[in-house]
């Protein structure tokens, strides 16, 4: 039994909340929405931010504003900021707004592949091979989105093999780095160890990143799970905001002010100013017309008008 002594010293997170969060918005949110998002959650302390994706605006419209985001954020030194790019031509749209780290995405499970980015997923591979070449002979940095790694919405479970089969492609082709994704939010702790360890097989436990949609409420748990693992990067979205397109009934990422809550209760630095957080998440949730989708942020903000 691991004991919660041995849990990492601090943990990176990726907010994708104007990412994964926002392209799953019917209602258009505008680009200087997007970039004061982005600029309350560098305030709060993220250095890590998914800004906005460079796929086609048919498939999701709510990522055509991608450039115009990219060109209204004032970056801080020392945040990154990265964008998807599922082919060639997203990458060269990509590479003229100069992001710190572009994210080619693929899935453990072949019907996911093809609903999502229309190819099989040896088909992914050899689209993605260029890009990874392209951005690192650029100087650009490379991550690798691994989709339905414990379960797909049209396929069921899946095996780790088929987790780890993708992870040593994503390797074979230069991605520095992997996020291991519950995409419909199905997992449960060991199924997500055992994502992991599929994963581990192929990349160091530093290049390796917990992504969960929280569709079951499992996510926090799973979190936990993968901090055991010694697994310290992890991504959320702010406000709990989020679901693919192609992933219907999956809500959104697991609430980054539920894994900053988490974190600092068991003294693991994240240096995110959990209130700063909060105002990011009721800002975007004002927009949206809604309220945050995080237990913790309505416990604090309950506390605060007590
Ligand atoms: P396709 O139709 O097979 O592409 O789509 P194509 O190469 O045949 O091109 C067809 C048309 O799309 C052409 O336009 C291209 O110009 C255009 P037309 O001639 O018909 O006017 N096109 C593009 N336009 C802009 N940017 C591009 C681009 N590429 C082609 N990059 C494609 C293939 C991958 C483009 C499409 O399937 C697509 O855009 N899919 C996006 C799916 C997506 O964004 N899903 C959500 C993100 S993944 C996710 O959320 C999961 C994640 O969070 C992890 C997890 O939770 O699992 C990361
Ligand atoms: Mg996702």
């Amino acid at each position: 039994m691991t004991m919660l002594t041995s849990l990492p010293h601090r943990v990176r997170l990726i907010d994708v909340g104007p990412r994964d969060g926002l392209q799953n918005e019917k209602q258009a949110v505008p680009a200087a929405v997007k970039v004061e998002l982005v600029h309350r959650l560098q305030a709060a302390g993220l250095k890590e931010i998914e800004v906005t994706s460079f796929v086609s605006p048919k498939w999701v419209p709510q990522m055509a504003d991608n450039a115009e985001v990219m060109a209204g954020i004032h970056r801080e030194a020392g945040v990154r900021y990265s964008v998807l790019t599922p082919n060639l031509q997203g990458f060269e749209a990509a590479f003229k707004t100069l992001p710190d780290e572009i994210v080619v995405f693929g899935a453990a499970s072949e019907a996911f592949s093809q609903k999502n980015i229309n190819c099989s997923i040896a088909e992914s591979i050899e689209r993605f091979a260029p890009v990874v070449k392209a951005a690192r002979d650029a100087g650009i940095s490379v991550r690798g989105a691994m989709s339905c790694t414990v379960g797909c919405p049209y396929e069921g479970d899946v095996a780790p093999e088929r987790v780890s089969y993708l992870a040593g492609l994503m390797k074979s082709i230069g991605v520095q780095r992997v996020d291991v994704a519950d995409t419909i939010g199905v997992g449960t702790p060991r199924k997500v160890q055992a994502a992991m360890e599929a994963t581990l097989k192929h990349y160091a436990l530093n290049d390796v990143s917990g992504h969960f949609h929280d569709t079951y409420g499992q996510a926090l748990s799973n979190t936990l799970a993968a901090l055991q693992m010694g697994v310290w990067n992890f991504q959320s979205s702010v406000a709990g905001l989020g679901g693919c397109p192609y992933a219907k009934g999956a809500t959104g990422n697991v609430a980054t002010e539920d894994v900053v809550y988490l974190l600092q209760g068991l003294g693991i630095d994240t240096g995110i100013d959990l209130d700063k957080l909060i105002d990011a998440g009721v800002y975007i949730s004002e927009a949206l017309g809604r309220q945050p989708n995080s237990p913790v942020s309505r416990a604090v903000l309950n506390k605060r008008s007590a």
